[in-house]
């Protein structure tokens, strides 16, 4: 507990409901070293004049670096940039090794991929609390609509698509009907309406949300996995996924066998299978309405087009 009698944990859980997009923001060290550093605080704050904010973690190795800067660039990152974004949200190693850079305003680095890019003349300063906030004036921008922004929510890194309300679109192909019979269409569909049902089935039953589902079937068929591996098998940052396994931790789920490996419990096992029968039956449930070969064909043929695209 917290002075604020908060339970910390339990806040930041609250907090991550709210998904923002995720910038690698950089700068140059009193030395001319680039520096930079994975944040997901970055905000709009003003059009006239252009001003936008960030907040970084006094305990940060580059918290001097940026409280000195004078000069820094918000790179906003695109769906295809996860690895960029673990890189730059770890400590110590060259995080600018192997990434594509240039020197921008100041010298700042601007990385040579990006949804966005602004670069900023620092502002303002503000204390907040454990970290400090930091306002940028914009002096130069870009944006990339080739690609789509990488998303953060619940710890886990998303992409995002149209919300399946907004598609009003007819279900049944039509004659001319473009939509009704495009595949990328009727996948997000067919997705979207399923996970709609599963979901809160996976909550209501077994106390788990998406984001530990995700970690729930992996351990239930491996036993146990390291972080790192769990980390690129749910799309989930280390420092994320390590908040959400202390959750299936507290629930007597899972529990750690050395501090980089997770492992299932007897009680976790036991949940694993319910989970997976719950899965099974609401997956059976949608199937029945096709013959079971079409079934059968349909899982094929999608597998079949996966191992086309790896
Ligand atoms: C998706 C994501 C968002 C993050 N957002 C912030 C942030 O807004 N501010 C911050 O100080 N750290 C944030 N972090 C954590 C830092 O990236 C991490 O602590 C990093 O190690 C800091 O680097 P440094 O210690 O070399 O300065 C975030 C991490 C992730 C994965």
């Amino acid at each position: 507990m917290a002075d604020t009698g908060f339970d910390a944990k339990d806040f930041r859980r609250a907090l991550s409901q709210f998904p923002t997009g995720v910038t690698v923001i950089t700068t140059l060290d009193a030395e001319g070293n680039p520096v930079g550093v994975t944040a997901s605080s970055f905000n709009s704050v003003s059009i006239e004049p252009a001003l936008v904010l960030w907040s970084i973690d006094k305990g940060a190795h580059s918290l001097e670096a940026f409280e000195k800067a004078e000069y820094f660039a918000v790179n906003v990152l695109g769906r295809e940039q996860v690895a960029t974004s673990n890189r730059f949200a770890s400590r110590g190693e060259d995080k600018f090794k192997d990434v594509a850079y240039k020197s921008g305003l100041g010298n700042a680095p601007i990385l040579d991929d990006y949804a966005a890019q602004f670069e900023c003349k620092t502002w303002a300063v503000y204390e907040g609390g454990d970290h400090l906030i930091l306002v940028g004036e914009v002096k130069g921008y870009r944006y990339n609509d080739a690609t789509s922004p990488l998303v953060f929510a619940r710890g886990s890194y998303a992409v995002s698509v149209q919300h399946p309300e907004m598609v009003k679109a007819p279900l049944m192909d039509e004659a001319g009907d473009f939509v009704g019979d495009y595949l990328l269409y009727l996948l997000r569909e067919t997705y979207s309406r399923h996970s709609a049902k599963l979901y809160p089935k996976l909550q209501e039953q077994c106390d788990v949300n998406p984001e530990e589902w995700r970690i729930m079937v992996r351990l239930a068929d491996k036993g146990n996995l390291s972080i790192a591996d769990l980390s690129a098998m749910v799309m989930q940052p280390e420092v994320a996924l390590r908040q959400t396994a202390d959750w299936l931790v507290e629930k007597g789920y899972v529990a750690y066998a050395d501090n980089a490996t997770l492992t299932i419990t007897e009680h976790g096992k036991e949940i694993g299978q319910k989970l997976q029968a719950i899965a099974h039956a609401e997956e059976a449930e949608l199937l029945s309405a096709l013959p079971e070969e079409q079934s059968r064909q349909l899982k094929d043929n999608l597998k079949a087009l996966l191992e086309k695209m790896a």
